[in-house]
């Protein structure tokens, strides 16, 4: 890995991934300018609002940890609109960000995408084929996230969309902006479990769309480091930031190991 960080040193490093225990905002200042081809966050979502849910069979609450607890609209739109902000600055001209949320965030994400000077390109709607069932019978039952997909607003920035290969992916169709599969299977939760774990499926059609071979790819929310095990597969460059040491501690885990 190159230099990517005036005076922040890796915790974990390797040939094509570096680690980073840090507050995310703390990290993105000392991070070099227009260093990253793509940027995949997953941010918190700010859904822990003491609700319950299911999870294998048995009652269990919603809430994620205080990571994903924010005082109110205001103060999560300022939380979206900086590291939104931060991450524009270390995107190379072309780079492309891709956000994934839920209802209780994806709209303030959207809105502070287009304040901080970013294109939406798509609206990528992920259905789970096994979501949890909906515990209090008020509503529908929650089965989808959203994955928003935004370049810079710069006239001359020209994104990478690796059109062909999504259509053959789609079995010579092109590629809609419904993706459709399972939540994070158990065996890639072996090495320790992340509450909001991503499948690795997901990221791999992530980064064959919109990076090549080589490309720097930044994951500011890295948690378990699915980004870096899509990119180890794929053989991309990963810079992680995560600032709960146990899941850094997962993330190198699953970088050795998967
Ligand atoms: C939604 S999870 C990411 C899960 C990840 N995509 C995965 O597949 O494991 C968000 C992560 O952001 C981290 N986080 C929250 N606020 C942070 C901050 N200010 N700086 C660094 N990390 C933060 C949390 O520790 C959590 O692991």
């Amino acid at each position: 890995m190159g230099k990517y960080f005036k005076e922040l040193k890796p915790y974990y490093y390797n040939d094509n991934a570096a680690l980073y225990l840090s507050d995310t905002f703390e990290a993105l200042e000392k991070m070099l300018p227009e260093k990253a081809d793509m940027i995949f966050a997953d941010p918190p979502y700010f859904l822990s609002n003491d609700g319950i849910t299911c999870s294998a069979g048995k009652v269990v609450s919603v809430n994620k940890g205080d990571w994903d607890k924010i005082g109110g609209i205001d103060e999560k739109h300022d939380f979206n609109r900086r590291w939104i902000r931060l991450c524009r600055r270390v995107l190379k001209p072309n780079g492309t960000i891709w956000i994934s949320g839920t209802m209780h965030n994806i709209y303030s994400v959207g809105m502070a995408l287009e304040q901080e000077g970013f294109k939406i390109i798509n609206n990528i709607t992920w259905q789970k084929t096994n979501p949890p069932p909906n515990m209090a019978c008020r509503c529908f039952t929650h089965s989808t996230e959203t994955v928003l997909w935004a370049q810079k607003a710069d006239k001359s920035a020209r994104h990478f969309f690796n059109y062909k290969l999504m259509k053959e992916m789609n079995g010579g169709k092109q590629m809609k902006d419904v993706w459709t599969g399972t939540l994070t299977p158990s065996a890639e939760k072996r090495f320790g479990k992340h509450p909001t774990q991503k499948p690795v499926y997901l990221l791999e059609r992530i980064l064959l769309a919109s990076t090549v071979e080589n490309n720097v790819v930044l994951d500011p929310f890295c948690g378990s480091s699915t980004t870096g095990v899509a990119c180890k597969h794929l053989k991309r460059n990963y810079i992680g930031i995560d600032n709960n040491a146990e899941y850094i501690q997962l993330s190198i885990e699953r970088l050795k190991n998967e």
